[in-house]
């Protein structure tokens, strides 16, 4: 990023504008928006980065590409990404035995899985993107894992970070399991970024969902959602996007 549009901490937060303070506005607590305001200072500082997690335990499959269609419209927005699979080997849930706050860890003391990788990614990434395939109209259980251990371990490397779920299913349950995912956001006074839709593309077998022509507009306008709130946050000049005509089709066609 060019250092010459760095501005000081106080006007960046000065700057913050109509966005993000509606976004603080729908946080709770003083600590929300000094974490907001740091969000502000370090986006000035270095590239702007969203962390995309995918929830599948399939590499390639369809929430794989749901998330490289909100990448690649990242990058064309000039905002970093990375993809990070949870990977298809088990993950472990929270069993609740608060060691990470007695021992101020910042991460879950149990060590033997992603989950701690995920936090220092999370410690460093201006937004997070949460992907996950529809198991029986749930999001997958790794990624509710995941998500479970660090809200409660590193919810402060979240705090204040705009977030986004994205789900994909063959037939149903898109919509529960996709609300499902943001419970956690609301919790961890993560500003939610919304698009034209709610973000659910359809497909059964690997890539399949590249052929929903309106799941994956509705990627890229998250994506240029969340450039435009990450870029308000920074410096309170972005300009509106402008917007695609709606490709409206039932499930694929
Ligand atoms: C255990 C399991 C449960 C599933 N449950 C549902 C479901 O409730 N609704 C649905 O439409 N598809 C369901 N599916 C299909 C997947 O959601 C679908 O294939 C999705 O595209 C997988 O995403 P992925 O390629 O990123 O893994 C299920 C698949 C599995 C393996």
């Amino acid at each position: 990023m060019d250092s010459s549009n760095k501005i000081s901490r106080r006007e960046a937060v000065k700057k913050m504008g109509a966005v993000a303070a509606t976004a603080a506005i729908s946080m709770s607590g003083v600590g929300a928006l000094a974490s907001c305001a740091e969000t502000v200072a370090a986006g000035l500082d270095r590239p702007l980065k969203v962390l995309l997690l995918n929830g599948s335990p399939r590499r390639n499959g369809n929430t794989f590409t749901l998330l490289s269609e909100i990448a690649s419209q990242l990058n064309k927005n000039k905002i970093e990404s990375e993809i990070f699979q949870l990977g298809n080997r088990p993950i472990r849930g929270c069993v609740a035995c608060g060691q990470c706050h007695a021992k101020g860890l910042d991460k879950c003391v149990f060590d033997d899985d992603v989950c701690n990788q995920i936090a220092e990614k999370l410690a460093t990434c201006d937004a997070l993107v949460v992907g996950s395939p529809v198991y029986y109209g749930m999001p997958a259980g790794q990624v509710l894992s995941v998500l479970q251990r660090l809200g409660y371990s590193a919810g402060k490397y979240m705090q204040g970070k705009p977030a986004a779920a994205v789900t994909v299913c063959r037939r149903g349950g898109a919509t529960s399991a996709f609300m499902s995912l943001q419970m956690a956001f609301q919790m961890l006074n993560m500003p939610i970024v919304t698009s034209q839709y709610w973000n659910i593309g359809y497909g059964a077998a690997p890539g399949e969902v590249a052929k929903d022509e309106e799941g994956l507009q509705t990627m890229r306008t998250l994506a240029d959602n969340l450039a435009y709130m990450l870029t308000q946050f920074a410096t309170g000049t972005a300009q509106p996007p402008k917007r695609e005509q709606w490709k409206m089709t039932n499930f694929i066609r």
